[in-house]
């Protein structure tokens, strides 16, 4: 048997979104910024998927610009909001996504912003008192938090934190790349001026998302060249990327009740049957109370496995990932961990779930561990 539980690291392609991408891999390849015919065409798929998106998010499609992934997204949001916007300082949590920590640490390094860390909280959720403190005492901010942790799935309270950034009149970038398909996102409701998605993360191709841009603020191109993206992009579109990013947004805007439920079920069934099968399990982060529903992060009991542990795994045909028990070499384990608080010491890996997973993975997943434990507990 094979498992997959890495679905926070991507997804599989669905069948319907491959469906609606083979046309334009196939018969329709003409350049979107081609006059003719074929052009015309696959610039009115680009557009059509532009305003189809736009309407998921209930933002206006000039507010999309398609980039090659969440990565790309992130770097334009902060870079274009510290280059263009006159932001001299901003703050961000130590658990952020590398897209994001390692973009503002090099900008800060080469001097155009001061860099706060906001503080977080036992449970690894952000302190809101703090980051009004951080906003009050400091000049016109960026704010950088993340709607849900890709490690842990700590989830923001991305409404209260838009609300404070208007308040103290600050620039707000959430990285929504593990809630996009996942929960509605509705740009009216919450006051961001920047979101960003990855097709990956909810069953579309690999290398495609986009970031969202609030009418409201006018940031500079990205990458210069043609005009594509209204000259904030230049480069020809990643046209059949695009198709199936649209598509796949849409089968999980159609489909999220339903799987919200089912993925949330496996989640709660793992978590019980975890606590009944290995004594001194525990779980990262809020895993129990405001957390993405597709992630779970367990910390297993110390062990002689510990550093084998996804190894294991794999040989056992369950894909999962981690790292922090790595004591030896450069890996100096999960940032995100670390930046909590967790006991390093103890092995922990994390397992994140798809429409895909059924209960009976999740049994064969929690014998396979029963059984590793059970010999190897020390
Ligand atoms: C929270 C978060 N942000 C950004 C990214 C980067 O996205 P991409 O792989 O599409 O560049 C990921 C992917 O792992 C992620 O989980």
């Amino acid at each position: 048997m094979k498992v997959y539980l890495d679905n926070a690291a991507t997804t599989a392609l669905s069948p319907e979104v491959l469906e609606a991408m083979l046309p334009y891999m196939k018969e329709h390849f003409g350049n979107p910024s081609s006059i003719h015919s074929f052009g015309r065409k696959t610039r009115a798929v680009i557009e059509t998927s532009r305003k189809a998106i736009a309407n998921m998010l209930n933002a206006a499609p000039a507010e999309i610009f398609f980039t090659s992934g969440g990565t790309e997204a992130d770097n334009m949001a902060i870079c274009g909001s510290i280059n263009d916007l006159g932001i001299k300082h901003a703050i961000t949590s130590r658990i952020e996504h590398h897209a994001v920590l390692h973009t503002l640490e090099v900008l800060q390094e080469q001097g155009k912003i001061k860099l706060s860390l906001v503080d977080l909280l036992p449970d690894g959720h952000i302190d809101l008192k703090h980051l009004e403190e951080l906003l009050a005492f400091n000049s016109r901010t960026l704010v950088s938090l993340m709607h849900a942790n890709n490690e842990i799935g700590n989830l923001l309270a991305i409404k209260e934190v838009g609300e404070i950034c208007e308040k103290y009149n600050a620039i707000f970038h959430s990285d929504t790349v593990q809630t996009m398909g996942h929960y509605n996102i509705d740009t009216k409701k919450i006051k961001t001026h920047f979101i960003t998605g990855a097709a990956h993360k909810f069953h579309g191709p690999k290398g495609t998302g986009f970031l969202y841009v609030n009418s409201s603020v006018k940031i500079n191109p990205f990458i210069y060249g043609g005009s594509q993206e209204r000259n904030m992009r230049g480069g020809t579109e990643n046209l059949y990327g695009i198709v199936g990013l649209a598509k796949a947004l849409e089968v999980a805007n159609k489909e999220m009740q339903e799987h919200h439920e089912h993925i949330q079920s496996l989640k709660t069934y793992m978590i019980n049957k975890l606590e009944n099968a290995i004594p001194d399990v525990c779980f990262n982060g809020d895993a129990k109370g405001n957390s993405l529903y597709t992630v779970l992060n367990v910390q297993f009991p110390p062990s002689d496995i510990a550093e084998m542990l996804l190894f294991n795994l794999d040989i056992a045909g369950i894909a999962a990932s981690g790292g922090s028990a790595c004591t030896s070499g450069s890996n100096q384990g999960s940032h995100v961990l670390r930046g909590i608080g967790c006991d390093m010491s103890r092995p922990s890996v994390r397992f994140s779930f798809s429409k895909y997973n059924t209960k009976e993975e999740i049994d064969f997943c929690v014998e396979k561990l029963k059984e590793m434990f059970a010999v190897k507990v020390s």
